[in-house]
């Protein structure tokens, strides 16, 4: 089924492939007021509805959690036609029910990020106008997590949990054991590096936007556990043809809803929150 609405995917660490999509159109340099993205954004279709994948990291992996300019990512999308934004991220266990390989629907987040810009209105010639103050409740689409969690429910062989608050760490060091610990006792079950500011960022656009999180670590809660970067990506790619799987029925649910009242909603409360003088 074709439909009017457009997808954009934003892929984690270990997403470097744009095969997902048939009708394959490579954007080069896609020129945006804050600068550029990581790499050139690919428009397809998957299951029939328009969608444009962007690589958060690079296809290469060349931008740090701190250096990757989430603002240029999230207005590239837009210019390009995107209405909601599906997000892939890899992220650390802070709890002994969320293990290696499953799938987690986010409902909320801490922001700890110290480095980074987390709005679009900044007072910079040839940015956005004015101050914003969006509300962060819900951060996530309450739609488009409720379509995850279906897709997820429908799709064989997947361990998924149905919410979990994560973390936002600065990075580019895994925590310490002493921060795991208060992160936990802030109701944490989740740890991850790149939630801040992009669900921030994508809500000042208007986007609805929600994330499915990759459990590629399980160690962080344990006092003598230690993170191995390259068993993040071992495990990220391992599980990534599931999380496929959902991103694509999740893709098809989002082609068959009507859209209109919600997206009409979102923008007009976005519009609201710009204070201008
Ligand atoms: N991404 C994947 N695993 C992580 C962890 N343990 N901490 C922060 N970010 C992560």
């Amino acid at each position: 089924m074709s439909s009017a609405i457009r997808v954009g995917i934003i892929g984690g660490s270990g997403f470097d492939r744009s095969d997902i999509l048939s009708n394959r159109v490579e954007h080069e340099n896609v020129a945006t007021p804050y600068g550029e993205t990581s790499d050139n954004l690919v428009s397809g279709i998957i299951n029939g509805v328009q969608c444009v994948l962007c690589f958060r990291h690079g296809r290469r992996h060349s931008y740090n959690p701190t250096r990757l300019n989430y603002r240029a990512n999230i207005w590239a999308l837009k210019q390009l036609g995107v209405d909601v934004i599906l997000a892939t991220t890899a992220v650390g266990s802070l709890s002994p029910d969320f293990v290696r390989g499953d799938l987690v629907v986010f409902d909320n987040y801490i922001d700890t990020t110290k480095f980074r810009i987390n709005t679009f209105y900044d007072n910079e010639t040839g940015h956005l106008e004015g101050v914003m103050h969006m509300s962060m409740h819900p951060p996530y689409s309450q739609d488009l997590r409720q379509l995850l969690l279906e897709a997820c429910a429908e799709t064989p062989d997947v361990s998924f949990k149905n919410k979990s608050t994560i973390v936002v760490i600065e990075g580019p060091q895994f925590s310490t054991y002493a921060e795991n610990k208060v992160f936990i006792s802030w109701g944490c079950t989740t740890i991850g590096m790149t939630q801040a500011p992009e669900t921030a960022l994508a809500k000042e656009l208007g986007l609805p936007y929600a994330a499915l999180g990759i459990v590629t670590d399980d160690v962080c809660w344990k006092e003598d556990g230690i993170v191995d970067p390259n068993e993040v990506v071992t495990i990220f790619k391992a599980t990534f043809p599931k999380a496929m799987e959902v991103l694509k029925s999740t893709i098809a649910k989002i082609g068959q809803k009507d859209w209109t009242q919600t997206l009409e909603t979102i923008r007009t409360r976005t519009a609201e929150a710009v204070m201008k003088h």
